[in-house]
């Protein structure tokens, strides 16, 4: 990053790692050491994802599953859900690691610190989920390979990390990376939040959740406070525009529930999930189209609403805090509105967002 140790605008970065080094000594205690004391036996009637949330709730499929079915399709939904997370954290890895060998050879060795630091809060992370998701699957007789088989989108993390090396090396450093982060982060954390609010999830996998999702806001703090900074160092404003463009089509890609846009990565996830659930592929198949198609449920469920009014408004407030001009803004705003119609009220959420509470590790 184009920085020295003494530039303000990366101070940010200092207090995060401060934080960060408070807590690192109880890492394993926080995740690993909780994923290793759940049993699944225990799931009794808990679920692990917010039901509103569960892939083809309240669709016709749904009533058709018995109870047990349900609750191991919202199960299911968790699993998925967090193999896609964890994937994505080996993939953030990847460009962390890749920022802060820059960052030491040229510039600040605290910000570089922290930098790996995140990835040594990501892998204990990783570790954490997919040793939950091996028992949860495990519990149904499943194996993680499975899993993995019926989650087609995994491969596109590798690609992910491929675009933003090719950007980093054309541009001299990754702040663009961590720019669009921050539209994975918010979206991470709204299923996250909703998970450890749902009145019936399982309290040890609530209690490792709501640890990640202490870690994962101070990560969104690095993705917004270094998208501002790496724009504000942009040179041009032909190159802050082309930049801003770039997040506001990425962020209205970025999908909770039902999105407008199709995707065979996508369908082919959902319907294979519920393949493992038991249901054939020919209903799976109808099934999928029709939730997408809105056939069944014109609306989502209020929880998926709120989230996704969630969404746009923190994008809309990371874009007002952007140095760029008004008319990027209003651009960007109306482009992720485009992908987030079903909330939006020209460039503002028609339908109340979400309220979250600051969150407190357990002592
Ligand atoms: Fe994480
Ligand atoms: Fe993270």
């Amino acid at each position: 990053m184009a920085t020295t140790p003494d530039t303000p605008s990366f101070h940010f970065a200092r207090r995060l790692k401060a934080v960060s080094d408070r807590d690192v000594d109880a890492l394993r205690a926080n995740f690993l050491d909780l994923a290793e004391r759940f049993d699944a036996s225990t799931l009794g009637e808990h679920t692990l994802f917010p039901l509103q949330m569960t892939w083809f709730y309240g669709e016709p499929v749904w009533h058709e599953l018995s109870r047990e079915k349900q609750l191991m399709l919202n199960r299911l939904s968790f699993c998925q859900s967090y193999l896609t997370t964890a994937v994505a954290e080996i993939a953030t890895n990847v460009l962390n690691l890749q920022a802060s060998l820059d960052t030491i050879v040229d510039d600040d060795p605290d910000l570089a610190l922290y930098m790996a630091r995140e990835v040594v809060e990501e892998t204990m992370h990783v570790q954490a989920f997919l040793c939950l998701i091996r028992k949860v699957v495990a519990h149904y007789g499943l194996t993680l390979e499975q899993l993995r088989g019926a989650n087609v989108s995994l491969p596109m993390a590798s690609w992910y990390v491929r675009a933003h090396t090719a950007v980093g090396w054309l541009r001299g450093d990754l702040n663009f990376y961590y720019f669009t982060r921050y539209a994975l982060n918010v979206n991470q954390k709204t299923v996250e939040r909703c998970s450890i609010n749902e009145p019936d999830m399982h309290p040890l996998v609530r209690t490792i959740l709501k640890n990640h999702a202490i870690d994962e806001a101070r990560h969104m703090q690095m993705s917004r406070g270094t998208g501002l900074v790496a724009l504000s160092r942009m040179r041009t404003s032909a190159a802050r525009t082309v930049a801003c463009l770039g997040y506001a089509l990425f962020a209205s890609n970025v999908f909770i529930g039902r999105h407008l846009k199709d995707s065979r990565l996508t369908r082919t996830a959902r319907t294979r999930t519920l393949e493992l659930c038991g249901v054939p592929r020919e209903r799976a198949v109808l099934a999928y189209r029709q939730w997408h198609e809105r056939t069944n449920q014109p609306e989502d469920p209020p929880l998926v609403r709120a989230g996704r009014a969630y969404y746009l408004r923190c994008n809309n407030g990371y874009i007002d805090d952007l140095p760029v001009g008004a008319w990027v803004k209003q651009r960007m705003k109306r482009i992720i509105a485009q992908g987030y119609s079903d909330v939006a009220r020209g460039d503002d959420t028609a339908i109340a967002p979400l309220e979250f509470d600051e969150l407190r590790r357990a002592s």
